[in-house]
C-alpha cells in the first residue's frame, strides 16, 4: 500500500513537476521558490530529477544509496569512446570508492589548507598587477580583462603552468565545462570531443617536459611520483592534471564575474566593504549564497529512496540542486534578500558540496574571491556597472556568467 501511494505521488510529480530545460535556466530561483513548499523533487523533460530542498540535498551527497555518475551521462549522451569518455571514465570528480580515493590523494596535499594560505600575499598582487593593467582606461571588460585571468594565473602558479599558455588552455576548459553539466547535449559532443584531445594531449606534453627538465614545481614532483607508482594509469594522471585547470578557472572566474556584479548593484553594501575589510568574508560567503557559480551536482540512484512521501527511483540521475538549497528558508532567513552581513550561513558552506568529494580548491577559491575583492575595494572604491549587470544563465552545473562592463575615474 505504502508502495502504491509512492507510485501515485511519482505519477502527480510527472504530470505536474516536469519541467523543459529551457524554462528552468531562464528563471531557475522564481521556479525552485515556487515549487520547495509542494514536493522535494522536479524532473526535468529528459528524465532528470531535481532535489530542490536543503536537507535533501545535503542527505543525498553522503546517502550510501546515491553514487557519483562515472560514464553514466556520456553513454546516455551517445559517448561510447574517444578523449571525451577517457576524460568522463577517469576524472577524480566522477568516480567512486578506491578509485576516487586513488586519483584525490596525489592532489589533496598540494592544495592543503596552509599552502593555500601562504599563496594569499601572490593572489592579491596578481589581482593588484591585473586593476594597474588597466587602471588608466578608467574601464574595463571585467570578464575577459579580470576574472577569466586571476584564477587561472594562480592555477599556473600552483601547478607551474607557463602562463602563456593561459589564453589557449582556458578556452578549451571553458568548453569542455559544458560536459559536467547534465544538461550537456549530442550536438555538443564533437566540440567536447574534440577539446578533451587537445587538453590530453596539451598535460602529457607539460608532464614529458618536467621528465626531461625537471623543475621545482607540482608538476615534476607529480611527474616523479607517478613514474614510482602503481596506482594511477598514464591517462589517469594526465586527466586529474586537466581537471584541476577546468575546476581550477571555470568556476571561480564565474564567481568574481558575479560577486562583483552583485556588489555594485548593491551599492550599500559595496560603500560598505570599501569602508571596512572585514566585511569582506561575510560578502564572499553571500554572494556565493544567493547567485552560485555551480548551480548543482548530479549523482544516480542505486535504490529507491523516498523523500516526504515520493519516490526517487533507483537508478536514475538526480541533480542535486545547490542554487535551490541555499536560498531555502529553512536555512536561510529572508533567503530572497541579499545580505552581506547575514549571520545564518551553515560552518560548512552548500556551494563547495560535501561529503568525500567537497570541492578541493574551496580554501584557494575563497582566498581568490577575497583577495580580489580586497584589491578592487581599496583601488576603485569609486567602481561602477558600465551598461547592465552580468547575466547569469542555467539552472544546473557551471553555469555561464557574461557581459560585465565596470567604469571608475581614473
Ligand atoms: C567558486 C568556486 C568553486 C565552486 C563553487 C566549486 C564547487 C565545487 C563542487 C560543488 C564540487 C563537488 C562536486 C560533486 O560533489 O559532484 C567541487 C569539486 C571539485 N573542485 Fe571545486 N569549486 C570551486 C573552485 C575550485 C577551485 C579553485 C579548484 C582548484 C583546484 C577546484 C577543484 C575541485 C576539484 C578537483 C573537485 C573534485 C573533488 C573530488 O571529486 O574529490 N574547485 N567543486
Amino acid at each position: 500500500m505504502a508502495r502504491q501511494q509512492m507510485t501515485q505521488t511519482l505519477s502527480q510529480l510527472d504530470a505536474r513537476y516536469t519541467w523543459a530545460i529551457a524554462s528552468l535556466d531562464r528563471d531557475p530561483h522564481e521556479i525552485f521558490r515556487k515549487h520547495r513548499p509542494m514536493t522535494p523533487l522536479l524532473k526535468r523533460e529528459d528524465g532528470v530529477y531535481i532535489a530542490i530542498r536543503a536537507a535533501d540535498v545535503e542527505a543525498l551527497i553522503t546517502d550510501p544509496r546515491t553514487r557519483q555518475l562515472e560514464t553514466q551521462l556520456a553513454r546516455a549522451r551517445g559517448v561510447v569512446d574517444g578523449p571525451l569518455l577517457q576524460f568522463m571514465a577517469n576524472t577524480l570528480l566522477l568516480s567512486n570508492g578506491v578509485q576516487h580515493r586513488q586519483r584525490r590523494a596525489p592532489l589533496a596535499k598540494a592544495f592543503a589548507f596552509d599552502l593555500m594560505t601562504e599563496l594569499r600575499p601572490r593572489v592579491r598582487s596578481i589581482a593588484e598587477q591585473l586593476i594597474d593593467q588597466h587602471y588608466r582606461r578608467g574601464a574595463m571588460d571585467f570578464i575577459s580583462d579580470f576574472a577569466n585571468w586571476l584564477p587561472a594565473r594562480v592555477i599556473c602558479a600552483i601547478l607551474g603552468v607557463p602562463e602563456s599558455d593561459i589564453p589557449d588552455f582556458t578556452r578549451r576548459v571553458y568548453s569542455l565545462a559544458r560536459a559536467l553539466s547534465s544538461s550537456f547535449s549530442q550536438e555538443d559532443v564533437p566540440e567536447l570531443q574534440r577539446v578533451s584531445g587537445e587538453l590530453i594531449s596539451y598535460v602529457h606534453d607539460l608532464l614529458e617536459d618536467r621528465r626531461l627538465r625537471p623543475r621545482e614545481d607540482f608538476l615534476t614532483s607529480y611527474a616523479t611520483a607517478l613514474d614510482g607508482s602503481e596506482t594511477l594509469s598514464n591517462v589517469e594522471a594526465l586527466v586529474q592534471i586537466v581537471t584541476l585547470l577546468l575546476a581550477g578557472s571555470d568556476t571561480t572566474r564565474g564567481a568574481l564575474a558575479i560577486q562583483t556584479s552583485l556588489l555594485l548593484e548593491h551599492r550599500e553594501q559595496w560603500n560598505a566593504v570599501c569602508k571596512d575589510s572585514t566585511l569582506i568574508p561575510g560578502a564572499v560567503l553571500e554572494c556565493l549564497r544567493y547567485e552560485p557559480s555551480v548551480a548543482s551536482f548530479a549523482r544516480v540512484t542505486v535504490d529507491d529512496i523516498a523523500l516526504d512521501g515520493v519516490m526517487l527511483p533507483r537508478g536514475h540521475i538526480v541533480s542535486l540542486s545547490t542554487l535551490s538549497a541555499l536560498r531555502d528558508p529553512s536555512v536561510y532567513a529572508d533567503p530572497d534578500k541579499f545580505d552581506i552581513r547575514r549571520t545564518d550561513h551553515p560552518r560548512r558552506h552548500l556551494v563547495f558540496g560535501g561529503g568525500v568529494h567537497r570541492c578541493l580548491g574551496e580554501t584557494l577559491a575563497k582566498i581568490e574571491l577575497q583577495e580580489a575583492l580586497a584589491a578592487l575595494s581599496e583601488r576603485l572604491p569609486n567602481l561602477e556597472l558600465d551598461g547592465g549587470p552580468a547575466i547569469v544563465h542555467g539552472s544546473g552545473g557551471i553555469r555561464s556568467v557574461r557581459d560585465l562592463r565596470v567604469r571608475w575615474a581614473a
